[in-house]
């Protein structure tokens, strides 16, 4: 299935998780995965971690979602956690490793793939396996991904959440305006709690399917390190790329509005051809809220591939880069 293809019909690929239900375990739980399997992990962690966002399961003490993009699992790891491993082809070393860190330390396992190595490890263990739909390039097959995870995670009012995800709208045009102001230069995309996943979703679809470098941090971090950076003209021409939550707080709200005169000012000291576009989420569930920002971001991402005369679909780097280390690893 073509990225171009999956993308148009990302809203529909959201369904309601007949027979998927919340994971019998309340301690912390790890998300491992890499690349386009892995942003799930960030989103559910985001969705969890948020303060926009009700506890997942308010009888219980504290359960946090952590998303892991290393081989093996954090060295605070232990028999109590919950590790949920993504892997869209199944054989990503760094979700193979974590998933058999795992089972060295006795972990709860689950596993979200179409096959390979891991279905292969989970069901050795006998591990719960959750099969996804083979034939998309990973990074297009979020929702597949991710919706199994939120069920798995007990997110609340999941069901409402997926049904407002599938009417968001397709704004092609908004996407085009967007794609515009960011051919050519670097885009820097900015933005806070719940909505950082979405920016760091944004800079890799740009990555991925435009093939163009992009940049992402967070508000209010940025302010503290990043913003000095762009006191001085970089190489390339920048577009400053800021993603607001529509529900956003009065001083997220502060925070956007100083910083977005900040760079105003620069602008006129040393930066004349710096751009600023600015992005809102639509929708009132944090899911579709998310959703909306991710489907835009993907959008661009293709008007940006089209504009930059290259296939979104392929990443033969990342493929070759794959095949040289297992064969360093002598696999
Ligand atoms: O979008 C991609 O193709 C990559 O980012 C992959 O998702 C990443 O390399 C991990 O592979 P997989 O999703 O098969 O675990």
């Amino acid at each position: 299935m073509k990225v171009e293809d999956d993308t148009l019909n990302f809203t529909r690929m959201f369904r309601k998780g007949k027979g998927l239900g919340r994971i019998d375990h309340y301690g912390r739980i790890i998300v491992s995965g890499m690349g386009g399997s892995g942003i799930s992990g960030d989103i559910a962690s985001a969705m969890c971690n948020s303060l926009q966002v009700p506890s997942v399961d308010p009888e219980t003490d504290n359960h946090p979602v952590i998303a892991w993009k290393n081989y093996g699992l954090p060295s605070w790891a232990n028999s109590k956690d919950c590790v949920i491993c993504i892997s869209y082809s199944g054989n990503t070393a760094e979700t193979l490793s974590a998933a058999s860190k795992a089972i060295e330390l006795g972990c709860k396992l689950e596993v979200i793939t179409t096959g390979g190595k891991l279905e292969k490890l989970a069901s050795k263990n006998n591990c719960s396996i959750t099969k996804v739909e083979k034939g998309h390039q990973p990074r297009a097959a979020l929702p597949l991904l991710l919706t199994p995870l939120l069920y798995k995670l007990g997110i609340p009012n999941l069901d409402a959440q997926i049904e407002e995800v599938r009417k968001l709208p397709i704004m092609k045009e908004r996407a085009q305006e967007i794609a515009e102001e960011l051919k050519g230069r670097l885009p820097c995309i900015y933005a806070n709690g719940v909505m950082m996943p979405v920016a760091y979703r944004w800079r890799c679809q740009i990555e991925e399917n435009a093939k163009q470098m992009a940049l992402h941090h967070e508000i209010p971090e940025m302010n503290h390190n990043e913003i000095v950076g762009l006191e001085n003209r970089a190489p390339n021409s920048i577009t400053v790329v800021l993603i607001r939550d529509n529900q956003e707080n009065e001083i997220t709200r502060k925070r956007f509005t100083a910083t977005r005169r900040a760079v105003l000012r620069l602008r006129m000291k040393s930066y004349s051809d710096l751009k600023i576009v600015d992005v809102s989420a639509e929708g009132e569930s944090p899911l579709a809220r998310m959703m909306s920002c991710v489907l835009l971001g993907d959008l661009v991402s293709l008007k940006l591939a089209e504009m930059n005369k290259v296939d979104p679909g392929p990443v033969e780097v990342i493929e070759d880069l794959k095949t040289e280390l297992s064969r360093l690893d002598g696999k």
